[in-house]
Parts: structure tokens; C-alpha cells; sequence
């Protein structure tokens, strides 16, 4: 079995999840379903950022005086909302854990030993918001770009990393793999960054009595990203990372700082980092410090959780930024979850059912059905390849395509008419869309799991990959009739 494994950025823990980080953890849970589905070992990461100057903050301003308790119920709550999200991550990572820590320590004392790690004096802007050091001519108007906020004045004297060094190995690497940075578009724009020259960053902060000590300094605390990066790490039996997902705001911190740090360390490199775009309400990024986040649940809740994964995994292609808009999802629902497949499913299996008896019924495959049936296994194809291509909305689309198709061969064959005149090809026109249906749900578990599931329970079949394409429901077997989704009015 290959291996594959797959990671969300870990979040920072003051946080709930919304609507943007939703996001990129459906899809990662989409692409690990994919993986998963069609063979592979699949390693699905997810977790919190918790040694943020952010969670004191947060923990002050919610009434702890232990910042660790909070951290620890905004954890408990992180966990329960993916589940009831779905997720169906492998592990979950906290920086505050000891087996994380361990890790840093293994790093930071390797890159200390390489000689990449020297002590300096840091003047200059911080945002506590992207928890990074930031340029004076980034700033606009005199504020970070992103969150809005004036940075924070510094005079530090801290350690700094020679991130200098590995300008040139990271220009190679770019060259070597192109499949390093993904979309093109942000591999060009890592590129052009890097190449401008990079300049060595300052990786402790002075201690606040939060966060990871540094080893060679017990006066100060290891810059939370040169740790939270360190979280990927986690299982050694999955390094380096397939995919390293992530929206474009953090894509200089995993393609530029974090192979420099594993270069300095010794350690192979992740395959592909993804860098999707910015979910934005009205053009403007959903995020809590905008304060215009939306609630997943509640989204989930009005519309079921299959209806909001679809949505999001249809209506942007991943890396192009989308607006969020409560109408399209409610036409894509009843477009083309109700109308198509929704539709399809209903009138093949309540057809069966009033007429032969619940039970599939036997079938000869004439040219059409052998088209079909062609055309079952190219969708697949199409599907596996647009998967592994991050095209998630182009593989929808051919699924959609094909499930339109077997609507017009149902329409068009007209069963109700066959039924009275020739039973055989009655049969023949059931079967065949039984099956169809069977290939098409077992393509939709990764995207619609919940409905999907439902269908081939329906359909008493198992999610079997390698057979999807082939007639393999038994005539004679039950089945039985369902309506999956509801029209929204
Ligand atoms: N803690 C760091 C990441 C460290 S990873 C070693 C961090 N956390 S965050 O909570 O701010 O999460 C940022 C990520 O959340 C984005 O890169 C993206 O994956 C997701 N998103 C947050 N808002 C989003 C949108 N509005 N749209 C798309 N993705 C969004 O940065």
C-alpha cells in the first residue's frame, strides 16, 4: 500500500473554527476520503497552535488565570466541532504536548549544532497577529496588510537563524521539484520572494512565561512559528509529508522558512506544499480578528453537512479565492444535489421497488449500456486524475456529468412505457441505471460521505474502488428506496 499523508495548518487555539478554516480542513478530510477510498496509507494531521502570545491574551480576556486550562477547553472544543464536522483526521497535535516539544528540542539542537543559530539584536515591527516579524515597507498605511493592526515596535536582543544560508538550496529545490510549491502561480511568486534575497530571522523571543523554552537560553522562548512548524513532524512513519495544505497567507512560512529549517536539520523535505485562496465575504478574507466569521455548524445544521461540503468543494476551484454566498449554496443544493443526483437516485430506486419487487432485476447490455458503462469507468479515470491534480471541483463536475447522462438514458428510455410493452429491456434500463448509480455513489463518498454512504447502503453494496466500474450489482439482490436530500424553498 503507498503511503500518503496529508496536514492542515494547526490553528491558533484562541480561535473557533469558522467557515475559512473549515475550509481547508474539509478539504484535506476530502483528499484523505480520496486517498483512502482508492488503496492508499493514508496519515490525515490536523491540530493547535498554542504557543501564541495570542492564547495569554485570550485566556486573560476570558477570566483563566491558568493559560494551560484554557488552552485545554478550547482543545476539547476544537476536537468535538470536527467531529461533528466529520473530519476524519488520523491524529490530532497541540504544541503544548510533550511529544511535540521533544521534537522542537531535536531540531532546534541540530540546526544550534549545524552553527545556524547565533545571537543578534532584533530591531524592528512584530505582528502579534501573524506572530511574525514584518517589513516596515509591508506595512500599509502603517499597519500589517492582513490584520489591519499597527505592529508592535522592537528592540530585542534574541537568536537568529541563518535563513540567509540556504537561499541558493531552496532556489535548487524550487527548480528541481516543481511540483514543491503548488499552484504555479504562488511557486512563482515563492521564487521571485526568495530570489529578491533573504535575510537571517529571529527566532526566540523573550520569555513571557508561555511557550518552549529555548534550550540554549532559559531567558527566552522559541518564536512560535520555528515551533509550530515542527508539529508535521509528529509521525516519523509518515515523513516527509505528502501534502502540506495551507491558504496562500502562510505560503512563506512552509515554503521558504520550513525547508530551511529541515535543510539545516538534516531532515528530507515534504513533497508538495498547496497553497488554496481566501474564502471572502462581499471581497473581504473571512477571519475573527475581521469579524465577519461564519459558523460552520450553524451552516451545517440549516443545510446538513454534506450540503456544505459540497458547496465548498464544487463552487471554488482550489487556489482561486471565492466569495461566500448563502444563494449559490442553496442553488447548488437543489440544482444539482436534489435535481441530479438526488433526482436520479429517487426515480431508479423507487422505480425498482414498485415494480420488481425491491430486488434488482436482470439485465442485457446492448451498445448504449455498453457506452455507459465505458463511460462509467473514463469518469473514474477523469476522477482519479483531477483528484491528484487538487482539481477537487473538475472531478466533481464529471460526476455531476455523468449522473446528468444516466438521468437522460432513464428519461429517455422511458421504463414506465418499456414495462408494459417489453419487460426485458425494462430489466435491461434498471440494471443498467442501478449500477450507474452504484459507480457514481462510490466516486461522491469522498465529497458527500454522509449521502453517499446512505446510497450504497440503499444499494446493499460495499465502496469497493476497484470494482466501481463494473455491473457487479446481483439481480436478485434487495435494495431499497430512499430520498437523499431535501429541496430548500
Ligand atoms: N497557527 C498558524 C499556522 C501554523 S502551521 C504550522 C496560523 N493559524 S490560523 O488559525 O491563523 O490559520 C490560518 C489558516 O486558516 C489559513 O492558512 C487557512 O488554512 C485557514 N483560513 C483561515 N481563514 C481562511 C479564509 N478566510 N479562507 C481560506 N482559508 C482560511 O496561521
Amino acid at each position: 500500500m503507498e503511503k500518503f499523508s496529508i496536514t492542515t495548518p494547526i490553528y491558533y487555539v484562541n480561535d473557533r473554527p469558522h467557515i475559512g478554516t473549515a475550509y481547508t480542513t474539509i478539504v484535506c478530510d476530502c483528499i484523505a476520503r480520496f486517498k483512502r477510498l482508492s488503496g492508499n496509507n493514508v496519515f490525515f494531521l490536523t491540530g493547535l497552535d498554542e504557543n501564541s502570545v495570542k492564547t495569554v491574551q485570550a485566556a486573560k480576556a476570558n477570566g483563566f488565570s491558568s493559560v494551560k486550562e484554557y488552552a485545554d477547553m478550547m482543545a476539547e472544543e476544537w476536537k468535538s466541532i470536527w467531529r461533528e464536522l466529520g473530519i476524519s483526521n488520523d491524529d490530532f497535535i497541540r504544541t503544548t504536548e510533550e511529544r511535540h516539544k521533544r521534537n522542537v528540542y531535536e531540531l532546534f539542537k541540530r540546526v544550534y549544532e549545524k552553527g545556524d543559530i547565533y545571537k543578534g539584536k532584533y530591531e524592528g515591527f512584530y505582528c502579534e497577529g501573524c506572530e511574525s516579524f514584518i517589513k516596515e515597507l509591508d506595512l500599509i498605511e502603517g499597519k500589517c496588510p492582513l490584520h489591519k493592526k499597527e505592529p508592535k515596535k522592537l528592540v530585542e536582543e534574541n537568536y537568529f537563524f541563518r535563513l540567509s544560508k540556504y537561499q541558493n538550496a531552496l532556489l535548487e529545490h524550487y527548480e528541481a521539484h516543481p511540483e514543491f510549491i503548488l499552484p504555479e502561480g504562488k511557486r512563482n511568486e515563492v521564487i521571485s520572494f526568495v530570489e529578491s534575497g533573504l535575510e537571517d530571522i529571529s527566532i526566540t523571543r523573550p520569555d513571557i512565561g508561555w511557550g518552549i523554552k529555548a534550550p540554549i537560553d532559559d531567558s527566552q522562548i522559541i518564536w512560535v512559528w520555528f515551533d509550530a512548524l515542527v508539529n508535521y513532524l509528529v509521525n516519523k512513519e509518515f515523513w516527509p509529508t505528502t501534502v502540506h495544505m495551507m491558504a496562500k497567507d502562510i505560503i512563506r512560512f512552509h515554503a521558504v522558512i520550513w525547508p530551511a529549517m529541515l535543510l539545516s536539520a538534516g531532515y528530507p523535505l515534504p513533497k508538495t506544499i498547496f497553497a488554496h485562496g481566501f474564502l471572502t465575504m462581499n471581497g473581504q478574507k473571512i477571519s475573527k480578528s475581521l469579524g465577519n466569521a461564519i459558523d460552520p455548524r450553524a451552516l451545517s445544521k440549516k443545510y446538513s453537512l454534506d450540503a456544505l461540503r459540497y458547496f465548498l468543494l464544487s463552487e471554488v476551484p482550489l487556489g482561486d479565492d471565492g466569495d461566500f454566498n448563502e444563494a449559490s449554496l442553496v442553488n447548488r443544493i437543489n440544482n444539482e444535489l436534489v435535481a441530479n443526483y438526488g433526482n436520479l437516485f429517487y426515480r431508479v430506486t423507487s422505480f425498482t421497488q414498485k415494480n420488481f419487487d425491491s430486488r434488482v432485476p436482470e439485465g442485457t447490455l446492448g451498445e448504449e449500456e455498453k457506452e455507459l458503462k465505458k463511460k462509467l469507468s473514463e469518469t473514474k479515470a477523469f476522477f482519479e486524475k483531477n483528484f491528484n491534480e487538487f482539481k477537487i471541483h473538475e472531478a466533481i463536475k464529471q460526476v455531476f456529468s455523468l449522473s446528468s447522462i444516466a438521468n437522460k438514458y432513464f428519461q429517455d428510455r422511458k421504463p414506465w412505457e418499456q414495462f408494459k410493452k417489453n419487460r426485458q429491456d425494462c430489466s435491461t434500463t434498471i440494471f443498467t441505471s442501478l449500477n450507474l448509480i452504484k459507480g457514481i455513489s462510490i466516486l461522491l463518498l469522498p465529497i458527500i460521505p454522509s449521502a453517499a454512504q446512505k446510497a450504497l447502503s440503499c444499494l446493499k453494496t460495499k465502496a469497493d474502488w476497484n470494482t466501481l466500474e463494473e455491473f457487479s450489482l446481483k439481480p436478485g439482490q434487495s435494495i431499497k428506496c430512499e430520498m437523499l436530500f431535501k429541496k430548500i424553498n
